[in-house]
């Protein structure tokens, strides 16, 4: 009954108000619920377009999305780059679905599924069989090393899985590393450990929890543990990646359930409603909100929550980290590189432009001469405060020493997106720091005033970081507050308002 449209936006509060049924009696089973109440869906991403499904198919049609880009799909993102004539579509932000075994008897990847309903145009890629590597003299066969580290990065998941019965503490991944016995010394050792851990979580061993990565790698690529197969495909789809979330929206979704261009600047919540402030000073009013911005959105205050979020709520955004993964794109007039997939790039420096792969391939885009570079965790935040010349010139110094008798031409295209410093994400996806504690993942999830809930990518604890983990995180949180709107009793999402060390500290 809250519901306004676009031209009632700036409602006077008390009015309507006055006509709805007392909001702190909603967590009352006996009281009466409001009879249409208002959800307010923060942003449209994969998490925000799958909780408006999951509100469509319940029923529920009172929800509008705010989304601050001019179009749904979140870090679903592409854009056309290369020459006049040689134009082709990239995707800068997420570009493969992780997992995709049909059969089996196994969960199928609800991405997958997607991707298939709406026709996408995808290509397998192949990550460990059609590899090329280099050092800083040029090629250098170390393919064994590489072969090794797959292995050494399986036995640190199966090790850790060990802790995890015995109760054992969380210990960094480096740690795990050196206790199974892998201490990378050379640029080719730290290469291929790169390629096996931070090109996936996009930080290092040293930054990330050694069981929650452990249990990251499981739930989404292995079967045994309930995941969807260790294939990946990805988006060749040159309606961009973002057609199978945009394609699915367009099935259900009402002009009038959702805003574009649209920024939130202030959320201002009680126990009773919530007030959503956009730049434009536009305010909406709903029964309840749920946010799906991201982890870098809620940790670098580019949103003001009013009152300040509960102590336990900062603390739990605080705990978890938000990486950033950068793909460098450059598309060159003739081909002087590796015809395998993958390239890596062994540089004295860990982490300085390691990862390369060809387009320019049977199944991907022949003839395009596009190749691109990944870089991750402090090093995209080096390069995003350098200026695109200066990048461009460190890539070609690079190539220039993978390829030494090469001529190397210039790029007709230089392109990389700054997802740090970006204000609608601030980085590209969350990363779970040592010293693990599932009470701080499960804050923050957790509803704060029985008003305010929040999903995304970041609160999922089996598949942070991926686009499956912002879709079930969409559905499972909007199941839940759906029971509330409907007045079934409300499954608030609890919070643990401590978390508390089990021993103190012996000094
Ligand atoms: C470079 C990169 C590569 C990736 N690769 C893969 C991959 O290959 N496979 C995979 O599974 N996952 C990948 N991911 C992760 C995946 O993209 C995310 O997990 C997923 O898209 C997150 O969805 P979400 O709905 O939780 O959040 P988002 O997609 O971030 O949705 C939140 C929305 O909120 C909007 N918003 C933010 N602030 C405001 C504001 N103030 N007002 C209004 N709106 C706002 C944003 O514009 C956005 O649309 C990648 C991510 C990046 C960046
Ligand atoms: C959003 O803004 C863009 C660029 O300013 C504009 O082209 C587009 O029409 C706007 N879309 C909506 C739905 O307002
Ligand atoms: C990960 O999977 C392996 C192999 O199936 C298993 O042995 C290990 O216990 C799992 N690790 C965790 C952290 O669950
Ligand atoms: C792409 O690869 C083909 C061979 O597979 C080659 O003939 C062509 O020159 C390459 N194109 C560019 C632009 O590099
Ligand atoms: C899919 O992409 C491939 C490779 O670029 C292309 O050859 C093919 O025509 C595309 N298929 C469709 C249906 O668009
Ligand atoms: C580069 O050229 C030199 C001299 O001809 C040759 O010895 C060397 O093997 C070449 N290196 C590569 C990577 O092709
Ligand atoms: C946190 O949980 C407690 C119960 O455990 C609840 O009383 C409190 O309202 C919750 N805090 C918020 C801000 O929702």
């Amino acid at each position: 009954m809250r519901w306004c449209l676009l031209a009632l936006l700036l409602v006077d509060f008390h009015y309507v108000h006055a006509r709805s049924v007392p909001r702190s009696a909603l967590s009352d089973e006996d009281a009466e619920p409001a009879a249409d109440p208002k959800i307010l869906i923060l942003g449209g991403g994969v998490a925000g377009v799958i909780a408006a499904r999951t509100f469509y198919e319940q029923g529920i049609t009172n929800f509008v999305i705010v989304e601050a880009r001019d179009e749904l799909g979140g870090r679903l993102q592409s854009q056309t780059i290369g020459a006049p004539g040689k134009e082709l579509l990239v995707e800068y932000g997420a570009n493969w679905v992780q997992g995709t075994q049909a059969s089996e008897g196994g969960p199928e990847n609800p991405i997958w599924s997607l991707v298939k309903k709406h026709g996408l145009n995808t290509t397998s890629s192949d990550w460990f069989g059609s590899m090329t590597t280099y050092d800083e003299n040029g090629p250098a066969d170390y393919l064994d090393t590489f072969d090794k580290s797959t292995d050494v990065y399986n036995e640190l998941t199966v090790v850790a899985g060990a802790r995890v019965e015995q109760q054992l503490v969380d210990l960094t991944a480096r740690s795990g590393y050196s206790l199974i016995g892998s201490k990378p010394m050379t640029p080719a050792d730290k290469a291929c450990e790169y390629y096996a851990f931070d090109w996936e979580y996009a930080q290092s061993p040293l930054e990330s929890s050694w069981i929650a990565s452990s249990w990251g790698n499981n739930f989404t690529y292995d079967p045994d543990q309930g995941g969807f197969g260790d294939t990946n495909a990805m988006s060749i789809d040159q309606r961009g990646f973002k057609h199978f979330i945009q394609a699915e929206a367009a099935d259900f979704l009402q002009p009038e359930q959702f805003i574009l261009n649209a920024t939130v600047t202030n959320i201002a919540y009680s126990s009773d409603r919530v007030e959503v402030t956009l730049k434009d000073g536009t305010v909406l009013t709903a029964d309840y909100a749920l946010c799906t911005f991201s982890l870098g959105v809620l940790q670098n205050d580019d949103v003001v929550f009013q009152p300040a979020l509960p102590d336990w709520k900062q603390e739990a955004i605080q705990s978890m980290v938000m990486a950033t993964y950068t793909k460098i794109f450059l598309q060159f007039p003739e081909d002087f590189w590796f015809d395998t997939q993958m390239g890596l790039y062994a540089d004295p420096v860990r982490g300085r432009y390691p990862v390369w792969q060809n387009m320019n391939l049977t199944g991907f885009f022949p003839g395009s001469g596009v190749i691109f570079v990944t870089v991750t965790g402090e090093f995209s935040q080096r390069i995003e405060a350098l200026p695109d010349k200066q990048v461009q010139k460190e890539v070609l110094e690079v190539l220039q020493a993978m390829f030494p008798n090469a001529t190397i031409p210039e790029p007709t295209t230089f392109f990389f997106h700054r997802w740090h410093s970006d204000p609608l994400f601030r980085g590209s996806y969350s990363n779970w720091p040592p010293s693990f504690f599932s009470e701080h993942h499960q804050n923050l999830r957790a509803t704060v005033d029985e008003r305010l809930w929040f999903a995304g990518e970041a609160t999922s604890q089996k598949y942070f970081g991926f686009l499956h983990g912002a879709y079930y995180e969409g559905l499972d949180v909007a199941n839940n507050l759906a029971q509330c709107v409907q007045g079934n009793g409300c499954a608030f999402i609890a919070n643990v308002t401590e978390v508390t060390n089990a021993y103190p500290y012996v000094i």
